[in-house]
């Protein structure tokens, strides 16, 4: 049998081996051309597709030795008759299998908070871009660029000078307690919460998370059907430490010490040292989340727990999101000796290194001192533009919407009789971007508000946002039905 090649026709203008080829390759697999079919003589076909005899051949060749044709002696080339088998439409498989994602509430929660208006003014967690130091920082850009060693590989824990840069800034500004082996340098302080859960987690342990808490960390480990316990804050909304005694056994406990995420409760030293006592006691692994311990705007922040002894049972968390930028998407996380090799190996086999170029700047801007001064500058800047805003709400809203006095460092959180959802969305439609307190409960919200990061707002924004908020509020749908 000969295939019928008469609709194959070539374009003039460059290529047209390369559409010979394509044009017979999609025929054979789609089974235009049948398993068994003899492909015209080249010499031939040549002539009447106006192309060079040896561009056939050099075709056929091609085919042949990626296993579409084989050859016979005197008759020349045939499509194998063993290809024809798979049926002409591929279906993926079906999804009624259900997939690892994460809980539906989550996953809805992110979508109004996620996507396109994700860097709107008063998205949470967001710094003032406009006062990074972005002169210094494409200096230094340039001068890693032309280094021949940040072209290459790296280890999966880090690039070395930035991990000692941080083991000198952790210990000077934290109290944290390491050598540089025991610090990894993560996509963000998410891919460390992740890493975590990948190590230490299985799917039927049990985790104790803050309640109200971090979402991302209820997304990294929740995962895989895992059971999530909340546990409850104090009145001073900083973790309560008496509660955890009356809940269930858990392999890991997350918690925002510092600055309790989203409401800002500290936890002073006399409950760190009972937290990591029951910690002892009980053998669970505390997660301590410092995302923004930098923010703090009276006096210095209480150190961290890790580093209360030689060796505590905790697994440090940290980001540059906030202190330089999220799109570098950079983190960290310090974890006990015994463990460096299961997380380095996790890590490699996961997501490999971390860019090498981000990570050489990075450990420059530190060691160039530019690090601790852009600290210095936006700890003063942020607590500025806190008293601005404060000050706004309650002006504006008192009666209404209730500051949570904690909040601070870089959001105001704001709670009301209010339905959260709908206000964030009116909000966000009117080019202010929020989060919803009840999102950020496990469970039954037991309080609804909004989550407003002032960080990335300036003045103009902040009145944009007082009359937004006005008008929003002003409308009856958001208004809460339950009280
Ligand atoms: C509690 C908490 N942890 C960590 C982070 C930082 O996350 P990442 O480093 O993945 O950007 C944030 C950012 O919003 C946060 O709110």
């Amino acid at each position: 049998m000969k295939a019928v090649l008469s609709d194959i026709c070539l374009h003039k203008g460059g290529g047209l081996q390369r559409q010979l080829y394509q044009a017979l390759v999609e025929r054979i697999l789609s089974g235009r051309i049948p398993g068994g079919a003899q492909l015209p003589a080249s010499r031939q076909w040549a002539a009447d597709l106006g192309v060079s005899r040896n561009s056939v051949s050099a075709v056929y060749e091609q085919l042949r030795s990626e296993g579409f044709l084989a050859s016979r002696q005197g008759s020349g080339f045939y499509v194998r008759e063993d290809l024809h088998h798979l049926p002409k439409t591929l279906t993926p498989p079906s999804l009624a299998r259900s997939l690892n994602a994460p809980p539906a509430k989550l996953a809805q929660a992110f979508k109004s908070a996620h996507g396109p208006h994700a860097n709107l003014p008063f998205t949470p967690g967001l710094p003032d871009l406009d006062a990074f130091p972005i002169k210094v920082w494409n200096r230094l850009l340039h001068q890693q660029e032309s280094r021949i060693c940040v072209r290459g590989y790296d280890e999966p824990a880090g690039y070395l000078p930035l991990r000692r840069a941080l083991q000198a800034y952790l210990r000077e500004s934290r109290g944290v307690r390491c050598h540089e082996d025991q610090i990894l340098i993560t996509a963000g302080a998410q891919q460390g919460l992740s890493l975590i859960a990948d190590v230490l987690l299985a799917p039927s342990d049990t985790v104790l998370i803050e309640n109200p808490g971090y979402r991302g960390a209820r997304g990294a480990l929740g995962r895989l059907g895992r059971t999530l316990v909340p546990v409850p804050l104090t009145a001073q909304q900083a973790l309560d430490i008496e509660a955890l005694e009356h809940l269930p056994p858990a392999r890991v406990l997350y918690c925002t010490p510092t600055h309790q995420y989203p409401m800002g409760g500290i936890l002073e030293i006399g409950q760190r040292l009972a937290l990591l006592d029951w910690a002892r006691r009980t053998e669970t692994w505390i997660i301590e989340d410092d995302y923004d311990s930098e923010f703090h705007f009276v006096g210095k922040p209480v150190a961290a727990l890790q580093g209360l002894f030689d060796e505590t049972p905790v697994l440090y968390v940290g980001s540059f999101s906030k202190t330089l930028m999220p799109g570098l998407r950079l983190g960290y996380l310090v974890v006990p000796d015994g463990l460096i090799d299961n997380f380095r190996q996790m890590k490699r086999f996961t997501s490999g290194e971390s860019p090498l170029l981000t990570q050489a700047v990075t450990a420059e801007f530190m060691q160039g001192g530019h690090f601790i001064s852009h600290l210095r500058k936006m700890r003063h800047h942020y607590h500025g533009k806190w008293q601005r805003f404060h000050h706004l709400l309650e002006t504006h809203f008192a009666g209404r919407l209730q500051p949570v006095a904690e909040s601070a460092g870089m959001h105001l959180v704001v709670t009301g009789e209010i339905d959260d959802l709908a206000v964030v969305q009116g909000l966000s439609e009117l080019g202010i971007g929020s989060t919803p307190l009840s999102a950020h409960y496990v469970g039954k919200a037991l309080q609804h508000g909004l989550v407003l990061g002032f960080a990335n707002a300036d003045d103009e924004a902040m009145a944009r946002c007082v009359v937004a908020l006005g008008k929003v509020l002003g409308a009856k749908s958001v208004d809460r039905g339950e009280t």
